[in-house]
């Protein structure tokens, strides 16, 4: 059977960080609640002139430069900080990337899981069509009001995949354990821009999730715990991995050392929370970073509140090595722009989407950008 799976990934960010440092700083909080407690350092903040298209058209705009569009037929674009509720994200994005009209698009939707559905569709359609290329992309603003004990673990970032027959860099293997629960820990309803969410819960019910997903993953007949070399979660903060394996490993009676992780946390640390994107962002950074992993199985946590999630595993391609782009995402974390507490407040004040016509400030060295509103509808350059 042919190969099927991720075949390059690229990752995009917003235009400004604010340092928890700041943070903690200015709310009287000690700061090594958030770098140790929570384990996360800063987070992304996009400019008033960036969205999940901006983003996302980045991310995708790499993908395309190093591979082109032949073979692509479908953009699947998976957000939960959707900017239309009719049309789909990533048809502005196939607008700016200049993308052949015989491509179908549309958007996907189940909270921070949209990504991992989104490569799962694109592997069914490649295994149909060995031909295709399926463009993924993931992009999200994770907002939270000021002033909550969500509001450190913030953040914004895209992430593009190309899914494809041969892949240079993931092959996904068929068995993938899956758990779905009805809960309300993570939701934002139609009127807010911001998420409400029931902390505790929220982190249960991804533990819960976790541990469901992994005994799935058995009855479908997947690999053994000591068969997995590298684990890469969802991070809506990195300890919450932690805390989710440790649970695993109690459960499979398996020994963990919570340093194992600590590579797959190296970019998310920075971004923040980037819902859809975590999970390919952590991947990116564990590709980019370890040496070790030719011919190694991965296995790769996904969960969207709500809640799903879903436990793929895949075989690192040996050679994987000579595609990384560690050097790229470096630079797209460092060129961020460091915000005041206060410039941060103003920005989330302003962030809300609206239909009324506005003129967007060029703010952004983004290759793409908002540039605001005319007759009710958005306009990107
Ligand atoms: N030094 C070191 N650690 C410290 C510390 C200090 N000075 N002060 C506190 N801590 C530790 C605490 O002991 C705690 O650690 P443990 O959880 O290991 O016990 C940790 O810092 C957090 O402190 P609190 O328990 O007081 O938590 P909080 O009330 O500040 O809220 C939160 C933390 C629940 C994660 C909150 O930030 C939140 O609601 N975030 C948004 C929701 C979220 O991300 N949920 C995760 C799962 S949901 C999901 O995956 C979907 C999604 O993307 C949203």
């Amino acid at each position: 059977m042919t190969a099927i799976g991720i075949h390059d990934i690229a990752i995009a960010t917003g235009h400004h960080v604010l340092e928890l440092d700041d943070l903690a700083e200015r709310l009287g909080v000690d700061p090594a609640k958030y770098h140790v407690g929570i384990g996360q350092d800063a987070f992304s903040v996009p400019a008033p002139d960036e969205d999940i298209v901006t983003m996302g058209a980045a991310a995708a705009k790499e993908v395309i430069d190093r591979h082109g569009v032949d073979g692509i037929r479908t953009v699947l674009f998976a957000t939960e900080s959707g900017v239309d509720q009719s049309k789909a994200a990533g048809v502005f994005v196939h607008g700016l990337l200049g993308l052949p009209q015989s491509v179908r698009v549309v958007e996907l939707k189940q909270a921070c899981y949209g990504g991992t559905a989104a490569v799962q569709l694109a592997l069914g359609i490649i295994a149909r069509s060995p031909q295709e290329r399926v463009l993924v992309i993931a992009a999200d603003v994770a907002r939270y009001d000021v002033d909550t004990a969500a509001e450190p673990t913030q953040g914004a970032g895209a992430a593009a995949l190309l899914i494809s027959a041969d892949p240079d860099l993931i092959e996904i293997e068929p068995a993938a354990g899956v758990f779905t629960a009805d809960v309300d820990d993570f939701w934002r309803p139609n009127d807010r821009s911001t998420a409400l969410v029931d902390g505790r819960l929220s982190v249960t019910a991804y533990v819960d999730a976790f541990v469901g997903a992994w005994d799935d993953l058995v009855a479908q007949g997947g690999p053994g715990y000591e068969d997995i070399a590298r684990w890469v979660h969802h991070q809506p903060f990195t300890k919450m991995a932690i805390k989710a394996h440790r649970k695993l490993a109690q459960h499979v009676g398996q020994p963990f050392d919570e340093s194992e992780l600590a590579v797959g946390f190296t970019y998310n640390k920075q971004t923040g929370n980037t819902y859809t994107a975590s999970i390919w962002i952590a991947l990116a950074a564990l590709l980019d970073l370890d040496d070790e992993l030719d011919g190694q199985r991965l296995a790769m946590f996904s969960y969207g509140s709500g809640s799903v999630g879903e436990l793929l595993t895949g075989i690192v391609r040996a050679g994987y090595r000579t595609h990384r782009r560690e050097g790229r995402v470096r630079a797209v974390l460092d060129a961020r722009v460091p915000l005041t507490v206060d410039a941060y407040r103003e920005l989330h004040a302003a962030g809300a989407a609206t239909s009324e016509d506005t003129d967007r400030p060029r703010v952004t060295t983004a290759p793409y950008r908002f540039a605001g509103v005319r007759g009710g509808a958005r306009r990107y350059e």
